[in-house]
């Protein structure tokens, strides 16, 4: 994959103005309850019985913490992204079998958050890029599925 250095500017741009715990938070919720099979997979968060309660559970928050977090890890490394989620890709096939379809929902989620939260600022030159990095996670997570 190939990034132009305008690209990796509106990417890091955005990243830099995004609190990390609110957005990760709102995408795993928002995932939870727009795609209510994805609860599935989360079966020991407790109660995913309503919007509000999932909005509201705690596990929910943390973990959309930690996985907006590991986009963080994509961009510091947008040049060399398979090897940073190699483990990753491996965690989620082998030990939580996800189906990398979930990867692209999520992707598609958090664009529709940045959107949310950034208005007008979340251009559509924004938007591709951010759409081209999310479609690259979701890639490279599903890579070493077999
Ligand atoms: C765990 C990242 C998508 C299900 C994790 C962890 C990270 C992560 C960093 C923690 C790994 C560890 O503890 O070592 C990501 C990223 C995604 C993504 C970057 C981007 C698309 C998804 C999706 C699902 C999912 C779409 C399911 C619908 C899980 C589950 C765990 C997990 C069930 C274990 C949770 C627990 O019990 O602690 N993921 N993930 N992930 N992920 Fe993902």
């Amino acid at each position: 994959v190939h990034w132009t250095a305008e690209e990796k500017q509106l990417i890091t741009s955005v990243w830099n103005k995004i609190n990390v715990e609110e957005c990760g938070a709102e995408a795993l919720a928002r995932l939870l309850i727009v795609y209510p099979w994805t609860q599935r997979f989360f079966d020991n968060f407790g109660n995913l019985s309503s919007p509000t309660a999932i909005i509201g559970n705690p596990k929910v928050r943390a973990h959309g913490k930690k996985v907006l977090t590991s986009f963080g890890e994509a961009i510091k490394n947008l040049d060399n992204l398979k090897a940073t989620y190699a483990k990753l890709s491996e965690l989620h096939c082998e030990k939580l079998h996800v189906d990398p379809e979930n990867f692209r929902l999520l992707g598609d989620i958090l664009i529709i958050v940045l959107a949310s939260h950034f208005g007008k600022d979340f251009t559509p030159a924004c938007q591709s890029a951010w759409q081209k990095m999310v479609r690259v996670v979701a890639h490279a997570l599903a890579h070493e599925y077999h």
